[in-house]
């Protein structure tokens, strides 16, 4: 499965090159760390791959599902303009919680909104709410529940709104059709919805760095 060293090595030189030091996204990664939240946090060089998404969306109001520590949310919340929001949903209370404080001491308690519970019912009350249609929709929660999500972002989104989804190579295990795994057949369920899905066009593009072999998949709403 290629060189992971070099993989490694090449996000460490690019992190070098683009991202200067970042005192507050190396906070956040530190606190989770020591709450003993997994290490599932997008890597640097894609946080700030959504961070350009959402600057070149000129997006204003951003859904994240699946919040973890707030890491990308953090990223996100960055790129939007004063008004802007993002609304993340995550099951865990203890790491949502743990989103929270971070979230607070990267100055953004204004911006982000965490949302604790199951997103299919948080979703659900999000739109009785009517939040604001969504110009960016980031899905990387529960992979067996992306095609739910995937209806749910086409439902909440505006028209040229850009949905992207983590995680849908799995080491190559989406070409899989014999594995059983939920998360796999999530995410073949999910591409086959974007196979045939009129009001989407979208791609995916395979990954390798610091969090081995993944990709995305990637959308902008018609
Ligand atoms: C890969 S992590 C998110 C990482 C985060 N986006 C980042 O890059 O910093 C996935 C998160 O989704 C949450 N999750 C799993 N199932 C969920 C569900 N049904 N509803 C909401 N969140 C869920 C998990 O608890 C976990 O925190």
């Amino acid at each position: 499965m290629g060189n992971k060293s070099i993989w490694h090595d090449v996000d460490s030189y690019f992190i070098d090159k683009l991202l200067p030091f970042d005192p507050t996204l190396e906070h956040v990664l530190k606190a989770n760390r020591e709450a003993g939240i997994p290490e599932i946090e997008v890597s640097p060089t894609q946080g700030k791959l959504l961070y350009l998404l959402a600057k070149i969306k000129g997006a204003e109001n951003v859904l994240e599902i699946g919040t973890l520590g707030g890491y990308s949310s953090i990223w996100l919340a960055r790129a939007l303009p004063e008004a802007g929001k993002v609304y993340t949903l995550e099951i865990n209370q203890e790491y949502a919680n743990i989103a929270e404080e971070n979230i607070r001491h990267a100055g953004f308690q204004d911006k982000v909104d965490v949302i604790a519970g199951k997103a299919l019912d948080t979703l659900a009350s999000l739109k009785e709410k009517g939040v604001p249609p969504f110009d960016l929709i980031f899905i990387d929660a529960d992979k067996q529940n992306n095609p739910h999500y995937l209806k749910w972002a086409l439902n909440l989104a505006n028209s040229g709104a850009l949905i992207v989804a983590d995680n849908v190579v799995r080491n190559g295990e989406v070409i899989n059709e014999q594995r059983t795994d939920e998360q796999i057949r999530g995410i073949r369920r999910f591409m086959d919805m974007l196979e045939n899905e009129p009001l989407i066009e979208s791609t995916a593009i395979q990954t390798v760095g610091q969090k081995g072999y993944d990709g995305f998949a990637i959308g902008v709403v018609k």
